[in-house]
């Protein structure tokens, strides 16, 4: 099977300007690509600005299309405002706005500084507000309808996680954000949707997620029941959908792409997987034979 087959036709996203927050890296950069080849304007902004331009020179002359790229640092809410207005003065309005840029480290909670644990709910929960309410308020004002807000989470958004709190905690403030607005913004003309990934290796995740020898220690492959990681391209055919008009009736979802990762952890009896395929004799005989006791 090949994961890596582009799933929309050419002009999908024709005419739309979308915003990537975090677009110069990792999954943002694989998304960033992918709309640009279904052809759409693409804003990517973080805090690395010449990161930020290689990406645009890479991309536009790997596509053809255009990128604005513009340093935010997403914490900040006027560099968030001057990154609106930037994007608007370039392309003449916003149509999705994506939010991706993350921070996230493991550590034990009781090692983190209250500064540590800060800056991951600033970057991922405070920084999706503040673009949130930015564009939001944008949209509102101008009477702007059709807009789509797409944002990225994880599966411990619900299942809480040991190790990685902070980014736990601003997930699932961005996951209630997410289907909260979904409701009290449709009448405005915004869906609000979101994307649970598991393992997608990137160098911004694995180098401080897995650093070291945890990489080959803790296979994650191995915890995923397809027995394999996700594919970027993956990713971006998903997120391609999300912020498409084909998913015009979509509104208020977090769609999981994990491969079934997160319930292989959460089945109570799942464990019995280790049980080799020999012994279901046996232990069939053994139940059956309790049945007039
Ligand atoms: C303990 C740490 C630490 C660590 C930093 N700090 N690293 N504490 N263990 N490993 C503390 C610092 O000492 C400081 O507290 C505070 O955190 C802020 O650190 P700075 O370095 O000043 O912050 P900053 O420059 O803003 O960098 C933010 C960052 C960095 C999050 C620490 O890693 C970053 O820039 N990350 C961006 C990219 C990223 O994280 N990508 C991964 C996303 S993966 P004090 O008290 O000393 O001032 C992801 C996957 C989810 O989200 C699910 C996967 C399955
Ligand atoms: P990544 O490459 O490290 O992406 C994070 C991006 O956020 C970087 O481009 C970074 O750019 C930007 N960023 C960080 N702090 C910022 C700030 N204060 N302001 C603006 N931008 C900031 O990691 P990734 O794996 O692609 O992660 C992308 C998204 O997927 C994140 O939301 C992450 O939580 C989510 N996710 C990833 C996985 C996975 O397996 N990879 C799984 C679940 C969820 P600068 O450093 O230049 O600012």
């Amino acid at each position: 099977m090949d994961y890596t087959k582009k799933m929309l036709r050419d002009d999908a996203l024709k005419g739309k300007t979308i915003v990537v927050t975090g677009g110069g890296s990792g999954l943002g950069k694989a998304m960033t690509a992918y709309f640009l080849e279904l052809g759409a304007n693409l804003v990517i902004t973080s805090r690395n600005i010449e990161k930020l331009q290689a990406v645009k020179t890479e991309l536009e002359s790997q596509t053809g299309g255009k990128v604005l790229a513009v340093q935010c640092d997403v914490r900040n809410y006027d560099e968030v405002e001057a990154m609106l207005n930037a994007s608007v003065e370039a392309f003449g309005k916003v149509d999705v706005l994506l939010n991706n840029a993350a921070g996230n480290f493991i550590s034990p909670t009781e090692r983190l500084s209250a500064n540590a644990f800060d800056t991951i709910i600033d970057i991922v929960l405070k920084g999706t507000k503040n673009c949130t309410l930015a564009f939001g308020k944008y949209w509102i004002k101008n009477k702007e309808t059709e807009k789509v807000v797409l944002n990225i989470v994880t599966t411990y958004a619900w299942t809480g996680s040991a190790y990685v709190v902070p980014s736990a905690t601003a997930k699932a403030g961005v996951l209630a954000m997410t289907r909260s607005l979904a409701v009290e913004w449709a009448k405005y003309g915004m869906r609000f949707n979101a994307i649970a990934p598991g393992p997608f290796p990137t160098k911004g995740a694995w180098d401080r997620l897995l650093p070291g020898d945890l990489k080959e220690k803790f296979d994650l492959a191995k915890k995923v029941p397809l027995k394999r990681v996700g594919k970027h391209q993956e990713l971006a055919n998903l997120a391609a959908y999300l912020v498409s008009d084909f998913s015009s009736y979509v509104n208020g979802e977090v769609i999981t792409i994990d491969g079934g990762e997160w319930l292989k952890g959460a089945g109570q009896m799942n464990l019995l997987e280790e049980v080799p395929k020999e012994m279901w004799d046996m232990l069939e005989m053994m139940i059956r034979a309790k049945k007039n006791d």
